[in-house]
């Protein structure tokens, strides 16, 4: 352990602009954590564990980013001298999951005492959470939010040179750091942040309060990101924000222009808010054919009262002739979607609504969710929570109808010839392959792993509801 003036000194000398302060930051740890390791006579490890939607895997990819370069080698298992949990907390099933591995953490840290507990991401957001974390599971050492994860080493710094938990939260992005290392999972493809935050306040949403107000980067910013990532090998990336529709600086035209990056081969985005999804985007995808023919459209209910109460800004009639428009001018889009059962004063009258656009859409596939009451949102004092039972009731029935259309959908392109980028060896047989096509479903075909990364053109010889059965083939379509 360094001496109380030697990390004063250290902190004093620390550059105050970024990156260079964490930079100098990266530097000290590593310092810190070889001399470490050589006392240990072993690599030190760490693990990170991220929950919640593609923002936060974006996110843990900068952290370990950093956390390799700090000197960790980076591993899966949680039996590792550094563990962060990158959080969720849009529903409360997720806040459960991080208590209650939080748990099984302390036995592992009893072990090696020296093992550092790190949590980040949008449950520390709340300030809820953090003062159950510091009374009740006093195992944590580092505590940081969503607006500050660029700061990791300098907090980790804080960590290893004092014996006090480290709780660093900010209220509202001061800044983003975009020039750090970043790790990417995939080598060949990559999400890239167009727009941090939400604006929207859906009134059952924590997204607005835990993420903060919209920031949009400049065109300019994302397309030399995506320049630097094509160089690097990637052939796929996925533009990401909580609505991409309301960037600041005219989405069509950016997403025009990534397509055009050389060595870009296809573009991805997320998420679409059915309020505002403009004739030119609309135009853009059709006449491009290295934009996705997939447009997620979360409807959330069909129910135009809900819709109202829920704060989405759209009627179910608009969501409707939205849905049509999109299938006459790019039929060969899909159109997936998320929706909400249960939401408060939610009737069945309400619900059949839901039911009725699930089937007149017919959507490729769609996320449901049972309504999960936040804390600090609207939605939380609404009269008439709906019960359990009854949320129940009506998701079940929602996934059978979902599952026709779903299949109804995926048969539509049996036997066809498509283009997938192969995203890895499938899961329960490394003789297979699973591929991605351009509406996001996926396929899995038998093929050499060497072909993972690459774009390859595959038969679809049957369809299994959500994904299909296909064969490589070198025929185009
Ligand atoms: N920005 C995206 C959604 C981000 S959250 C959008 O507007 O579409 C992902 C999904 O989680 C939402 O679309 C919604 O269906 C669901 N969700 C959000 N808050 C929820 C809550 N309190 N209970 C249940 N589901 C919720
Ligand atoms: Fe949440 Fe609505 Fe913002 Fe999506 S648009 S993140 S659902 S508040
Ligand atoms: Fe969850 Fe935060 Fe995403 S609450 S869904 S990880 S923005």
């Amino acid at each position: 352990m360094k001496t109380f003036s030697e990390t004063t000194a250290i902190l004093n000398q620390a550059p105050e602009n970024e990156p260079e302060r964490q930079l100098y930051f990266i530097d000290r740890c590593r310092e810190i954590l070889l001399e470490k390791a050589a006392e240990k006579g072993r690599d030190l490890t760490a693990c990170v564990n991220t929950f919640g939607c593609q923002m936060n895997a974006k996110d843990s990819e900068k952290l370990i980013g950093i956390l390799k370069q700090v000197g960790y080698r980076i591993k899966e298992t949680e039996d590792a001298d550094f563990v962060l949990y990158n959080t969720c907390t849009v529903r409360e099933h997720a806040n459960v999951r991080v208590y209650g591995r939080l748990g099984v953490l302390k036995r592992y840290k009893d072990e090696n005492p020296d093992m550092v507990i790190a949590l980040c991401g949008c449950m520390m957001q709340e300030s809820e959470v953090v003062d159950k974390i510091r009374k009740s599971y006093r195992h944590v050492d580092l505590i940081f939010g969503t607006h500050n994860i660029y700061k990791l080493a300098e907090l980790l710094f804080r960590r290893l040179t004092e014996d006090t938990m480290q709780v660093e939260i900010l209220e509202s992005a001061e800044r983003s750091v975009e020039e750090l290392p970043a790790e990417r999972k995939y080598p060949f493809k990559s999400g890239v942040n167009i727009m941090y935050g939400c604006n929207n306040f859906c009134s059952y949403c924590i997204v607005p309060y835990v993420r903060g107000r919209e920031r949009s980067r400049k065109p300019e910013e994302v397309l030399a990101e995506v320049e630097r990532l094509a160089k690097d090998g990637v052939v796929e990336v996925m533009l990401l924000g909580q609505n991409v529709n309301s960037y600041a600086y005219d989405f069509p035209k950016l997403l025009k222009k990534v397509s055009e990056v050389p060595g870009i081969e296809h573009v991805r985005f997320m998420t679409s808010h059915p309020k505002d999804l403009s004739d030119d985007l609309i135009e853009v995808i059709r006449t491009t054919p290295k934009i996705s023919r997939h447009i997620h459209l979360p409807l959330q209910s069909g129910s135009s009262r809900i819709l109202k109460e829920m704060n989405r800004h759209y009627i179910k009639e608009a969501y409707l002739s939205l849905a049509e428009k999109i299938r006459t001018r790019i039929p060969d889009a899909s159109i997936t979607t998320d929706i909400i059962v249960g939401f408060p004063g939610e009737t069945d009258e309400d619900f059949e609504d839901t039911l009725d656009v699930v089937r007149k859409v017919e959507f490729d596939s769609a996320f449901t969710f049972i309504y999960s009451k936040r804390t600090g949102t609207r939605a939380a004092s609404m009269p008439d929570q709906v019960p359990k039972e009854v949320s129940q009731e009506r998701i079940e029935r929602l996934l059978k109808a979902v599952s026709e259309t779903a299949s109804k959908r995926t048969g539509l392109l049996v036997g066809t010839v498509q283009k997938v980028l192969v995203e890895g060896l499938n899961e329960k047989d490394p003789d297979y392959l699973t591929g991605r096509l351009s509406g996001n479903s996926v396929v899995h075909f038998a093929g050499p792993k060497e072909l993972i990364g690459t774009f390859v053109s595959v038969k679809l010889d049957e369809a299994k509801g959500f994904y299909y059965l296909g064969s490589l083939t070198e025929q185009e379509d």
